[in-house]
């Protein structure tokens, strides 16, 4: 049983998720604190305007709990490069190496990264290239479709589970218990989650435990056998399986969403669904990049200061969280022109920070930027008659930011 099963089957977890509940509308609603803003309905709903009201406050303020925010690009930029600052293993989710500091996070995710490379990945760009294909032929054989579970969530799953060599057989229960957990990520809601994400644990830990046993006896050119010939020396006992599981979910809960939120973007922004229609081929990674940059889908993460220190004029204690927010910081105007404006063919002068920065800087974003960048440009050559055709809804939960559903017409 995991951290978490045991966790969430205790009393002590429903009364702590509905007084921190509490204690956030509070803040919101009565003491107006940005930080629990972004964690009501209208905050989910717009972020970029309560982003707006922070940066008005200075580049790294205080938050109700007693830690610091940026939406500064700048800022979240030096903070997410800082080896003054780290992570810490998350209590109810071991989230591998995401959740370690060097040396430990330098020796795992050197093992994983071989398979994001520009060497290894061109192998899998006919299979994105087929998945796509077949993803829009039957989307368009209604001529209606939801974007997000006709489209966007089964491309990603298709891909990871060809990456890290999970059976065909096995691949749905993988993609279903794996998604409970992706939707967890950005924190439990409600007890009945609580419940789903603990039976989903316990689900994925078997069928991990069976697919381990498998590629001992046989091993095969995958990304489970070569960490599996690495135990022992690089990959310690019990570090495996919450590795092999982050790199399940971490493509799970993100390429979806950039699809979903770009989509939105374009189809909202008649004029540059036509622009990316008259030139696929051209704009379709740009298209990506602004998606990304506009509404990405992870809108924040956080660093502990390892060590007392002095930031922006502001002393940060060493245990104090700097919470950098990705999102506002594709907006800040000291950055992007019209930072609002959803334009496919900027130029600014700096990158997104989507995929993060530093030392944890995605590992599969070769692999993600790939995806998107087929998914996009064969979307608008094969489907340029795209309209929104009925309401959209939006996933809850602030930190990842995604639609649940797009209803199309092709
Ligand atoms: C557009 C899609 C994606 C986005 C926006 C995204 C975003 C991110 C972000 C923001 C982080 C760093 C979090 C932090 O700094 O605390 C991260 C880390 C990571 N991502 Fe992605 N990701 C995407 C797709 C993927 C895919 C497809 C994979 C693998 C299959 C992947 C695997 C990882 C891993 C393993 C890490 C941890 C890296 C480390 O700790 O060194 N991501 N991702």
């Amino acid at each position: 049983m995991s951290a978490f099963s045991k966790f969430s089957q205790t009393a002590g977890f429903a009364a702590s998720l509905y007084a921190q509940r509490a204690g956030t509308q509070y803040l919101a609603h009565v003491r107006r604190e940005p930080m629990a803003m972004l964690m009501t309905r209208k905050g989910r709903e717009d972020p970029y305007a309560v982003y707006r009201r922070m940066r008005e406050r200075g580049t790294l303020t205080l938050t109700a709990r007693g830690n610091w925010s940026t939406t500064s690009h700048r800022v979240c930029n030096a903070v997410l490069r800082d080896r003054r600052f780290g992570v810490v293993q998350d209590e109810q989710l071991d989230l591998s190496f995401l959740g370690m500091n060097a040396p430990d996070h330098t020796r795992l995710r050197r093992l994983a990264q071989p398979a994001f490379s520009p060497k290894t990945l061109p192998a899998f760009r006919t299979r994105i290239e087929s998945t796509v294909g077949e993803l829009l032929d039957r989307a368009s054989t209604d001529g209606r479709f939801d974007v997000v579970s006709g489209f966007a969530a089964p491309l990603p799953i298709s891909v990871i589970t060809e990456l890290l060599g999970i059976p065909d057989a096995d691949s749905g229960e993988f993609a279903e218990h794996g998604a409970v957990i992706g939707g967890a990520l950005d924190g439990i809601q409600s007890l009945r989650q609580a419940a789903r994400f603990a039976a989903s644990d316990a689900k994925l830990h078997a069928l991990f435990e069976k697919l381990f046993e498998l590629r001992r006896r046989e091993p095969a050119d995958d990304l489970i056998s070569r960490l599996i010939a690495a135990e022992g020396d690089q990959v310690k006992p019990g570090e495996l399986e919450p590795m092999v599981f982050l790199l399940l979910i971490a493509g799970f809960e993100t390429t979806v969403n950039v699809i979903g939120n770009g989509v939105l973007a374009l189809l909202n922004n008649p004029d540059q669904w036509e622009a990316l229609r008259a030139d696929p081929e051209r704009l379709a990674p740009k298209a990506v990049e602004e998606a990304l940059r506009y509404d990405p889908p992870v809108q924040a993460t956080s660093r502990i200061a390892l060590e007392d220190l002095e930031l922006e004029g502001h002393q940060i204690k060493r245990g104090q969280w700097v919470v950098t927010l990705l999102g506002a910081a594709g907006r800040d105007p000291e950055v992007y022109d019209h930072p609002d404006h959803f334009a496919i063919d900027r130029q600014d002068p700096a990158d997104h920070l989507a995929f993060s920065s530093g030392a944890h800087y995605c590992v599969g974003q070769p692999l993600a930027r790939m995806e998107l960048t087929i998914a996009m440009q064969l979307l608008a050559e094969r489907m340029p008659q795209l309209k929104i055709a009925g309401p959209v809804h939006r996933k809850p939960g602030s930190t990842i930011r995604g639609l649940r559903h797009l209803p199309v017409s092709a």
